[in-house]
Formats: structure tokens, sequence, C-alpha cells
């Protein structure tokens, strides 16, 4: 069903439809909630951060549509990413009896999306689930596209499964108790569609990074459905990451590496991804997909977000040793996604010695 809601984007990924909606207020907007998989039981999964903040207006939008409403908390971090964790949600679901119908609510950051879609793609072999991203990053990224997984020690999302939710509803409002340096988390990734996708995009983030920085309720809500109608693009071509999809990986090589090096939950997310932009880049430029002159650009626009711009000291052999075990890897050799023109992506392979001095140049010192 298409929703009646203004700020709406498509999406169309395999088998899936479904719409993101996009505005302040709706979790108290009836329209927002109507038409969605029925079932008698819903439990929602949040954690003791955002619980008490939105739980309460996420009963009250369901009570017409759900006659028992359960929630079940998980540790908040993301070093909590993980089965001993993803197990609570089983455990939760099988002592209220849920069933092949019972839907859950996802209402958190990409940790909460994260592990409730994995629930969700497994409990019974697949119920529906709905996002209901309350962060930035999640608002712009991880809600959408039903990727799914937990944490491994070795290596980030390493265990998970595609699974598309019935729909995501982006409540502005939730972003006004966002800490800043979750914002800027936030930032890194919607700042990540203009080098890979949308150069005029880019533009406009660094015109309007004051403005988003500041919370400004319209530039909020245009990066947010600039940003999900680049992803709904993407995965509308290739839901299962068999090419294309993996441009929306820029940075992450080097960012899940700097996660998963110093444990996770050290760096943010989106301040591991900032920094690997920054690292990606350059090596981008190093490849002569683009001049200095972006890597530099790209640069100062990531600074300005509030984002770290230089990595922490790793010996080159675990920097590489992590990017190996990365999901684009291919027997042993490391692919990175690069900027091979401003405004689109490709993913190659790159020297190792050209890796270590970009990691080199962009890294603390022991
Ligand atoms: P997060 O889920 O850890 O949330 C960040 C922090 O903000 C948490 O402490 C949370 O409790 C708190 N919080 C959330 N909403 C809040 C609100 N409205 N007010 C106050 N506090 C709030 O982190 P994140 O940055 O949202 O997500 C990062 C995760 O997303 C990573 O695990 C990453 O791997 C994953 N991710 C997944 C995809 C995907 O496609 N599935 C894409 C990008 C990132
Ligand atoms: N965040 C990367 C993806 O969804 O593919």
């Amino acid at each position: 069903m298409t929703s009646p809601l203004e700020n709406t984007v498509q999406v169309a990924a395999g088998d899936s439809r479904y719409d993101i909606l996009i505005q302040p207020g709706l979790l108290a907007t009836p329209a927002a909630w109507a038409g969605l998989p029925k079932s008698a039981q819903a439990v929602i999964v949040s954690n003791p951060t955002i619980a008490p903040l939105y739980e309460a207006a996420l009963r009250r939008a369901l009570a017409p549509h759900h006659a028992q409403i359960s929630t079940v908390l998980l540790p908040d971090g993301e070093v909590h990413k993980d089965w001993v964790t993803l197990n609570l949600i089983f455990d939760h679901l099988l002592a209220h009896g849920c069933d092949r119908k019972t839907v859950l609510y996802a209402l958190g950051g990409g940790v909460i999306g994260d592990m409730t879609g994995f629930a969700a793609a497994s409990f019974m072999r697949g119920v529906p689930f709905v996002q209901v991203p309350t962060t930035l990053l999640a608002q712009v990224d991880s809600s959408v596209g039903g990727k799914t997984a937990i944490n491994h020690p070795r290596g980030k999302n390493m265990i998970g499964a595609f699974y598309q939710p019935a729909r995501v509803v982006c409540d502005l409002a939730t972003l006004a108790t966002l800490p800043p340096r979750e914002l800027s988390a936030g930032l890194a990734e919607v700042i990540k569609y203009g080098p890979i996708a949308d150069m005029a995009f880019l533009d406009w983030i660094e015109a309007q990074l004051p403005a988003l920085m500041a919370r400004d309720p319209a530039a909020l809500a245009h990066a947010v459905r600039r940003s999900c109608e680049i992803k709904a693009h993407v995965v509308g071509q290739d839901e299962r990451e068999s090419g294309l999809r993996a441009i929306l990986n820029f940075g992450h090589t080097f960012g899940h590496a700097i996660e998963a090096g110093l444990g996770y939950g050290q760096w943010l997310h989106g301040e591991a991804v900032g920094c690997g932009m920054v690292m990606a880049a350059s090596l981008s430029a190093e490849l002569g997909g683009v001049d200095a002159a972006f890597a530099q650009r790209l640069h100062r626009i990531i600074a300005a977000a509030g984002l770290p711009t230089q990595a922490p000291h790793m010996p080159a052999e675990q920097w590489l040793a992590l990017m190996r075990l990365d999901k684009k890897a291919s027997a042993g050799e490391i692919r990175f996604v690069v900027i091979d023109r401003p405004g689109s992506a490709a993913v190659r392979p790159a020297p190792d010695a050209l890796v270590a001095q970009v990691i080199q140049r962009h890294s603390l010192p022991a």
C-alpha cells in the first residue's frame, strides 16, 4: 500500500515493496501506522536509552492495530550487537507465545534495527518487521534496504540476512534528543551519498552543514529524503549486493577495520565511516579517479561535520588482516570502494603498498 503521507520514498527491492515515511511527529500520526501487517501481537524492540523517550508514543500509535503489545529492551551499544543479545529477542518472543504473524517494531538506531531485522528474518523462518529509526544514521541508511546483522569479534556485520522491513517510519522529531556526537555520526552517511552518486547533493550538504548541525528541520528533512532516495535507487537495482550496492560501502573497508581493530563501540560506526571516507578518497586520488583537491574537499567537509579524520594507530599488518575479512574481499584480495569520477564509485583492488601509504598518511603516530 502506498502511504497517503506527503514525504514518502518508495523502495522496490526484489519482491518487496515498502514506503519510507519522513516527517516530524509521525509517532503521533495515525496514518503512519495504518495498513501494516495485521497481528494480535506486536513486540517493540528497543533499549533503555530510547524506550523512556519514545516507547509510550509508539505503544499509543500501535494500540488500534494490535491487541497485545510487549517490549523487549536490549543493552545499549555496538558492543552488544552479538548472539547473546540477539537471543534475548528470541527468548522474549517464545516466552510471550508469539507466532508467525507477530510484528516486530525496531525502535532505535542502527544497532536495534539491524538486530531486530535479523531476529525477524529468522524467528519461525520469518515474521514481519517495521523500522522506526531514531538516529540520523538509521534514518538515512541502516533502516532502509534490508541488511540485517550482528557482529563477530573478528569482523563487523559478519552474520546476518537480507530481509526487508514492511515499512520505515522516520519521525524526524526524534532527532531532537540525539547527542551531538551521534548527529555527526549520522552526517557521515549523509555525506557519503554525494561523492558516490550525486555531486549536487554534496554541494548542498557543504552549504547546509551549519543548518544540519543546528538541526534545522527543513535541512534535516531534505537530507533524510535525498539520502533515502539515493539508497532506494541503488537497492532497487541490486538488493543482494551482487555489484552496484557495494558503492554504499564507500569508506567502510577502512572504517570497519577501525571499529573491529579498536573493539566495537570505541569509535561510533559513523565516525569510523567518516575517517574511512577520508582514507578512501585519498586512495581514489592515488588511483587517478579524482584529483587531490577533491579528496581534500571531502576531508574538509567531514571535519566540518564534527567527525574524526585521523585514524587510530594500528600496525599496517593489522589493518590489512582486518580488511581481508571485509565482505568485498575475494580470494584474499582486498577490494575498495573508490571514487572513479566525482559522483560515481566503483569497487577496485589496490596494491598493499599503496594502501599502507594511505593508512600511514591518515593515521595518528604510534
Ligand atoms: P546506535 O544504534 O548505537 O545508536 C546510537 C546511540 O544513540 C545509542 O546509544 C542509542 O541508544 C542512542 N539513541 C538512538 N536514538 C536516540 C534518540 N532519538 N535520542 C537519544 N539517543 C538515541 O548507532 P547508529 O549510529 O544508529 O547505528 C550504527 C549501527 O548501524 C552499526 O551497527 C552499523 O553497522 C549499522 N548500520 C547498518 C546498516 C544497514 O544497512 N543495515 C547501514 C549503516 C549502519
Ligand atoms: N549501508 C550499506 C548498505 O546498505 O548496503
